[in-house]
This record gives structure tokens, C-alpha cells and sequence, in this order.
């Protein structure tokens, strides 16, 4: 009896605070970065490289009082505000996936000079690069690499969004990994999200995970999932997500999350910037995963062996390249499309926009082999009366 109530209460202490489990590899410092390195490289980046990359003025603080660290990468010094893509990044939302925060840098290295990959005079990125400074920060003194929630609250981010906030694909224990908080937005970690897209109209916005490799589309929700719901640039969101997919070897899963995993999921980002935002690309990635894992624990569940994070990082670079090259067109057309009408209406003819000159539909296919058959019928009624003359009253 009393080894029964022994048992229940040690699992209830289990549960109150996962322990770290026997990792088969750890984070190097020297490799992976640090919540201090985080901090001292961005410093030295926004230093280096004021027309390219510069903090946000509104950079929020955790609850414990670090930086987010709200980046804003373009070309400062020519970019047509009118005309630029502007897309929103998420990085570093759960504590124990590190390797969000590492693709980060790569990207940022690749887009500032001498790289230059990417012409910035067409973009506006803004890039909260440690969303969850808390959270990290304890799995790097604990040593507790399951921790995912903030620190010490214990609240999963992705769950605390003003979209179907408080439904069964989130938890109202504190003790849970999917720990929503008590109300939305109860958290300093995501204010940060609403003041940006509040102020700014983003065309794209990625949340980044790791633990698998799927691109989701919105929604994830369970309501969503009862309702069939779907957001009305979900042909384009699908078509990009291809791209996105085939832009390394691995081939990544895509489509919406109700279709892809097994839960749903209340209150994430994306859903939230896809739903109350109506951003027209709203994805969260799982950037990377394990395929043959023996007993993973943690840290080895989410981030990849330190000596292949430069491979990896460098892979999942692609995906961003095809993303932001993606978005540019996408707005670019439109806007071309949008020009054209207007060219076209001020000649004061009639006109038809190129896309909506669908092939005729059943029904008017129809309607106009039944118009034709009347007509003939009337012709030949018509001759008939004519040949009857003739024949009859001859
Ligand atoms: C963070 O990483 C740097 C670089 O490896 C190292 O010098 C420093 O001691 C680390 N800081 C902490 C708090 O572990
Ligand atoms: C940019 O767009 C805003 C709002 O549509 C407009 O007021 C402003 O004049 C535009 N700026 C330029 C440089 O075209
Ligand atoms: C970058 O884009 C801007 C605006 O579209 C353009 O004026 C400029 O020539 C481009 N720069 C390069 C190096 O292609
Ligand atoms: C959402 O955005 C699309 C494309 O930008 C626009 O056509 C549509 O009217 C917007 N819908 C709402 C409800 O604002
Ligand atoms: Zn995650």
C-alpha cells in the first residue's frame, strides 16, 4: 500500500520537472552558440553593419528581463518602403530547440556583405531572434535539455496566441509542456508580436521548430479541424511550401497541420498571424529531425550532432532562399497584375483580367447549345411554313 502512494507521488515530482534523460550528445559551446554569444554576436553585427541591420525600438524584454533581441535586416539606405517584401521570423520559441537560433546567424551572414545573397533593397525582415531568452537560458545552466516553456512559468508561446486560445490542442496545467497560461497574450515573450503586426502589414511569416521535417500550413487547430476551415491564400501558401519542400534533399513534409500530425494545436503564432492577421504566408517549420534514432533523450531529439550543424544550417538556408524569393514574386505579380487593370481601366474599355478568363463552365456550355438549338429550331419552323406553302397550297 504504502509503495503504491510511493510510486503515485514520485511520478507526480517526475512530472512537476522532467529530467534530463542520458543524452547521446550535449551542445559544444565552441559550435553551438550561447545565450551570451547570442547576445555579444548580434551586438557586434548591428554595430558592424547599421545599413543593413539594426535593433527594433521596441524590443521586448522576457519576464526575467532579457532581451529578445527584435532584429530588422533590409538595405536602410535603399529600400522603397512601398515596394518591399516585408516578412516576419520566429526564432528560438522553445527552450530546448537550439537549432533555430543557429540558422539564424547563417542567414544573416549570408545576406550581409561581401555575401550580399540576396538584394535587401527589396525586403524588410524583421527577425525575433531569442523569443523565449528565459527558457533557453535554464536548459543551459540546468542542463535540462527537455525544458521547453518559458522559465520559470513554464508557458508554451505557441500556445498563448488569441486564436482558439484555451481549446483541447493546449493545456490548462502548469505542469504540461503545452502549458497555454492563463489568457492570451499573459505572457512579456509574445507582446512582442502583436506590436509588430499591429504597426506593420507582413506578407510572410515563419515560426521555426525543429524535431521533424514538415512545413505546416494553418491551420492547426482543433476547431479548425472540425470546421474543414481554410484560409483563403491556401492554394499559393501550398504552392510555396513545395518550393520550400524540394530546396534540399530531404524533401519535407507539407501541407495543412490538421492533415499532417496527429494532435491539433490551439493558440500557435502562425495560426494566429494566418487567422486574426491575415498574413498570406503563414508557415511553422520543423526544420530538422532525427530518422534512425536509438533512445533519443532530448537535446538529440531537437538539434543535430555538433559536428554536422554546419551542414545542417546550410541545408535549411535553401528553404529560407526559396521563401523570401517566393514572397518578392508573388508580390511583385500581383502588383504588376494590379497595374494592368489599372492601365487597361483608364483606356475606358472593357477588359478582362487575364486569370479570370476561365474556360466556359458546364453551365454555359449548356445554356448556349440549348440557345442554338431554339434558334434552329425557329429557323426551320420558319422554312417550313415556307415549304408547306409551297407544297400545300400550290
Ligand atoms: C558561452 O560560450 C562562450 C564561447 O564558447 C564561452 O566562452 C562562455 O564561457 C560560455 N558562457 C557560459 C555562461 O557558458
Ligand atoms: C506608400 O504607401 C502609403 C500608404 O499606402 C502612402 O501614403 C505613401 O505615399 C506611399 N509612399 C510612397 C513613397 O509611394
Ligand atoms: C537591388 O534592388 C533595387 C530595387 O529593386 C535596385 O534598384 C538595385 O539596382 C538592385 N541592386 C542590385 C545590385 O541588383
Ligand atoms: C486578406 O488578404 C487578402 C490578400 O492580401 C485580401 O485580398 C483579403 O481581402 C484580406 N481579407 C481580409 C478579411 O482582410
Ligand atoms: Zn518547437
Amino acid at each position: 500500500m504504502y509503495c503504491v502512494i510511493c510510486i503515485l507521488l514520485a511520478s507526480a515530482v517526475e512530472a512537476l520537472d522532467v529530467k534530463p534523460q542520458r543524452e547521446l550528445y550535449t551542445p559544444d559551446y565552441r559550435i553551438y552558440h550561447n545565450v551570451s554569444e547570442i547576445s555579444r554576436k548580434l551586438r557586434d553585427l548591428i554595430a558592424k553593419y547599421p545599413s543593413f541591420i539594426r535593433e527594433h525600438e521596441t524590443s521586448q524584454r522576457s519576464r526575467n528581463g532579457l532581451k529578445q533581441f527584435v532584429l530588422q535586416i533590409t538595405n536602410f539606405e535603399s529600400h522603397h518602403q512601398n515596394k518591399t517584401a516585408k516578412i516576419l521570423m520566429s526564432f528560438g520559441e522553445h527552450a530546448r530547440e537550439f537549432l533555430p537560433v543557429e540558422t539564424l546567424f547563417y542567414l544573416i551572414y549570408q545576406l550581409l556583405p561581401p555575401r550580399s545573397a540576396i538584394n535587401l533593397s527589396n525586403f524588410e525582415i524583421y527577425a525575433i531572434a531569442l523569443a523565449n531568452p528565459d527558457g533557453r537560458l535554464y536548459v543551459e545552466k540546468s542542463k535540462n535539455y527537455c525544458w521547453r516553456g518559458t522559465y520559470p512559468s513554464g508557458v508554451d508561446i505557441n500556445r498563448n496566441f488569441e486564436w482558439e486560445f484555451g481549446g483541447k490542442g493546449s493545456s490548462g496545467d502548469k505542469n504540461d509542456e503545452e502549458y497555454r497560461g492563463p489568457y492570451p497574450f499573459s505572457e512579456p515573450e509574445t507582446i512582442i508580436y502583436k506590436e509588430l503586426t499591429d504597426k506593420i502589414h507582413f506578407d510572410g511569416f515563419l515560426s521555426l521548430h525543429s524535431g521533424t521535417r514538415h512545413i505546416y500550413i494553418p491551420y492547426a487547430d482543433t476547431e479548425s479541424q472540425r470546421l474543414r476551415r481554410t484560409h483563403e491564400n491556401e492554394k499559393e501558401m501550398r504552392t510555396l511550401a513545395w518550393e520550400m519542400s524540394t530546396a534540399t534533399k530531404h524533401k519535407y513534409l507539407y501541407g495543412k497541420a490538421i492533415d499532417l500530425t496527429k494532435y491539433t494545436a490551439d493558440g500557435t503564432i502562425f495560426d494566429f498571424m494566418a487567422g486574426v492577421k491575415n498574413i498570406s504566408f503563414s508557415y511553422a517549420i520543423e526544420l530538422w529531425g532525427r530518422k534512425f534514432s536509438k533512445s533519443p533523450s532530448c537535446f538529440d531529439l531537437f538539434n543535430p550532432p555538433n559536428d554536422q550543424l554546419e551542414k545542417v544550417v546550410q541545408e535549411i538556408y535553401q528553404v529560407y532562399v526559396k521563401f523570401l524569393n517566393g514572397i518578392l514574386n508573388w508580390k511583385r505579380n500581383r502588383e504588376n497584375q494590379a497595374h494592368y487593370i489599372q492601365a487597361i481601366a483608364q483606356l475606358n474599355i472593357p477588359y478582362l483580367i487575364p486569370d479570370a478568363m476561365d474556360a466556359p463552365t458546364m453551365e454555359s456550355s449548356l445554356l448556349t447549345v440549348g440557345v442554338l438549338f431554339v434558334l434552329i429550331c425557329v429557323i426551320l419552323v420558319n422554312e417550313r411554313h415556307f415549304l408547306f406553302r409551297r407544297v400545300f397550297f400550290k
